[in-house]
């Protein structure tokens, strides 16, 4: 089984010598706590300028390092865009697709998310794929069905588990401070699986992990949810304390498993 992974996301925060201290402060932990907190795999995704930089820092292989998102093609007329080969220059390993920030303010649709990740995928880079339902489509009682057509028009054709997550972010609860309850993570996380299960060679390989409002105080009853195999966190990321914590107590909550 992979180990639970705990995926810091920076977003656009930070400066240049703030980001390098953040990725200081969680180094030197990962380097030194051997026990609680290597149990799990870590990853961070700074603002993709502070990539390199931070790639630099890190000395051991305690933190995978992931873009927040990838160009669908190799180089050429595409302003702004950043390939995937781009990002392996500069140490990142992995790259986190169809955030719901990215769905909603870029308008990338979920095609738009699956020729990213068969990009990313030849460049044998790990994916995070972010799947999402809105206030509105909850309320309708609409979140199934916009998670399971999200999730099967994201993955690239010929995916496996082997280096793709799904991460499950209900927007309502991203940054809101509004986390979903540990029943509705577990009805959810539990028909995702099912949906891999039927879709997917080695599906169970393939981690469900969940993100909103994600931090200490309720990381050990969101880990201990079956199919919880993971966290995508963005607020309590930016601290070193939180970030690591979350980690401490996720390790916690996967022994009530
Ligand atoms: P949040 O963000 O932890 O601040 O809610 C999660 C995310 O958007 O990845």
């Amino acid at each position: 089984m992979r180990p639970f992974l705990i995926a810091g996301n920076w977003k656009m925060n930070g400066s240049m010598k703030s980001c390098q201290e953040l990725a200081t402060s969680i180094l030197s932990s990962l380097n030194s706590d051997s026990e609680s907190v290597r149990g799990n795999e870590y990853l961070i995704s700074p603002p993709f300028l502070y990539i390199d930089a931070i790639s630099r820092q890190i000395e051991k292989d305690v933190v995978i390092l992931a873009g927040k998102d990838c160009s669908a093609s190799d180089n050429g007329a595409h302003t702004g865009d950043i390939s995937c080969e781009m990002l392996k220059d500069v140490g990142a390993k992995s790259v986190i697709l169809g955030h719901s920030e990215r769905r909603q303010n870029h308008g990338e649709t979920s095609q738009d998310v699956a020729k990213k990740a068969e990009k990313a995928a030849q460049a044998k880079m790990a994916v995070i794929i972010c799947v999402c339902e809105t206030l509105e489509e909850r309320e309708a009682g609409e979140e199934f069905e916009i998670v399971r057509s999200q999730i099967l028009t994201s993955l690239p054709s010929g995916a496996t588990g082997q280096d793709i997550d799904i991460a499950y972010e209900p927007v309502w609860a991203i940054g809101t401070g509004k986390t979903a309850s540990a029943e509705d993570v577990e009805a959810m996380h539990d028909f995702i699986r099912n949906i891999l299960n039927e879709n997917l060679d080695k599906a169970d390989e393939m981690r469900i992990l969940y993100g909103g409002s994600v931090k200490p105080e309720n990381a050990k009853e969101l880990a201990a949810v079956s199919n919880v195999g993971g966290f995508l966190i963005g607020g309590a990321s930016l601290k070193a304390e939180s970030f690591l914590e979350i980690g401490r107590e996720a390790l916690l909550g996967q022994k009530d498993k």
